[in-house]
């Protein structure tokens, strides 16, 4: 690519699709200079940077978006020219039950950084050419019937779950701060992404580490609750092509493949555990507890569990701006983006067991009380 060099700041940049977005980022802009800020909320996430942390332009930093001084200090010290805003509460069944923590990061953070960015950047006057840009999600706009549209960038906000409301909220801050003040911004409002570093909290990292531990595949309400699933490094080119060729000012909608609605995906990752292990002896001898080690089928783990409040019904997206603008298409199946992701959690052990500390116990324990 021969873009001018940058000098990134990427918030949450520890977890799963900022650390994914950094190693994309680095491999392919090797000249830049990119901070990553993040509060480990997840005491394991720093590990998903380990192999870059000697690497020349790249400095991680343990800190909180709030912190309006520390990211003026990184923003000025830095020269930084672009923030990339990943950090946030991600998960809706965590926003169901606590939703402070939603509303400090997601509202009151995300305003801090705007208030930083703001201060450097247009009253400091430190670089006329900037972007801030914000990653948010499809969830803002609601829950979809089975035959409605699919999302597209002015479809009304009507987010449902604290989650979505907060996400909601810093989506209009962002906005105002480039209507008001003049912030250079863009903001992209993704599908579902999986792929590696995905935390085990969400439904297919959740689903690959029970499968392997011969533990209980819990399955929401009747289980056809339906997403637009995106693999993880197709949602960093999208970011990165905004970052590239989008407008200041614009929003673009990111989805996988808009209009198909994929099966969910607890049948499908069961299949593939169960031809991994077929004739391997290795794979038998690492996962006693997986039913498929043991001529079983994966599928006998998947336990109904009382449905999540609120739940949204379906997202759908219409990514034909993103894909008519800025040239982005997905590039991974979800067939193959789901082996993909269960060959990596597959190679990558040490990384999720360490992720699954004490808190991630206690989440699990009250979160699926009945299955446990
Ligand atoms: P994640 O929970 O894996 O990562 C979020 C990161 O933000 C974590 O590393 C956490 O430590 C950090 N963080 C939390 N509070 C912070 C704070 N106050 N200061 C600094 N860092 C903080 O979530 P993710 O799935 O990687 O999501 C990243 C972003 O993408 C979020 O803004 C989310 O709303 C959005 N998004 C996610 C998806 C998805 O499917 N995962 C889809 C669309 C949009
Ligand atoms: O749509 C984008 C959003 O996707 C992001 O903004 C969120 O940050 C991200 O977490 C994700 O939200 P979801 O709620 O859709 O993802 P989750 O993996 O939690 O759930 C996916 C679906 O699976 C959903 O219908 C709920 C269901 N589910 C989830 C879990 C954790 C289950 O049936 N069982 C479970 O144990």
């Amino acid at each position: 690519m021969n873009s001018p060099r940058r000098s990134l700041l990427v918030t949450g940049g520890a977890g799963f699709i900022g650390a994914n977005f950094v190693h994309h980022w680095c491999r392919l802009h090797p000249g830049d200079s990119l901070v990553v800020l993040d509060a480990l909320t997840y005491a394991g996430n720093r590990m998903s940077l380990a192999m870059l942390e000697s690497a020349a332009g790249f400095e991680f930093v343990h800190g909180d978006i709030a912190d309006q001084a520390l990211v003026v200090d990184l923003l000025t010290r830095h020269g930084v020219d672009t923030v990339v805003n990943f950090a946030a509460e991600s998960h809706v069944d965590r926003s169901i039950i606590g939703p402070d923590k939603f509303i400090e990061t997601n509202i009151v953070g995300t305003h801090n950084l705007l208030k930083a960015c703001r201060q450097v950047w247009l009253q400091e006057g430190r670089a006329a050419a900037h972007r801030f840009h914000h990653v948010s999600t499809d969830e803002v706009f609601g829950s979809l019937g089975p035959s409605d549209p699919a999302f597209h960038e002015d479809t009304p906000y009507a987010p449902n779950s604290p989650y979505a409301a907060s996400k909601a909220a810093s989506d209009h801050l962002v906005r105002a701060y480039a209507h008001t003040f003049g912030l250079q911004v863009t903001t992209t409002n993704c599908s579902n992404n999986y792929g590696p570093y995905h935390f085990p909290e969400k439904l297919i990292p959740l689903v690959i580490v029970n499968i392997l531990e011969g533990k209980p595949l819990p399955i929401y309400g009747d289980g056809q609750n339906v997403r637009d699933w995106l693999f993880v490094t197709d949602h960093c080119r999208a970011i990165e092509l905004t970052l590239e060729r989008g407008r200041a000012g614009e929003t673009y909608n990111v989805g996988g493949c808009a209009e198909r609605a994929p099966p969910p995906p607890p049948p499908p990752l069961c299949r593939i555990a169960d031809d991994a292990f077929v004739g391997d002896e290795a794979l038998r001898q690492r996962f006693p507890r997986c039913p498929s080690a043991a001529g079983r089928t994966a599928d006998s783990l998947i336990t109904f569990v009382a449905d999540r409040p609120g739940h949204d019904r379906r997202y759908a997206i219409d990514s034909r701006k993103i894909e008519r603008e800025l040239g982005f298409v997905p590039g991974v199946s979800f067939e193959d983006g789901l082996a993909a992701t269960f060959r990596w959690y597959l190679d990558h052990e040490p990384w999720w067991r360490s992720v699954m500390d004490g808190s991630y116990r206690s989440w699990i324990t009250r979160q699926y009380a009945s299955t446990v």
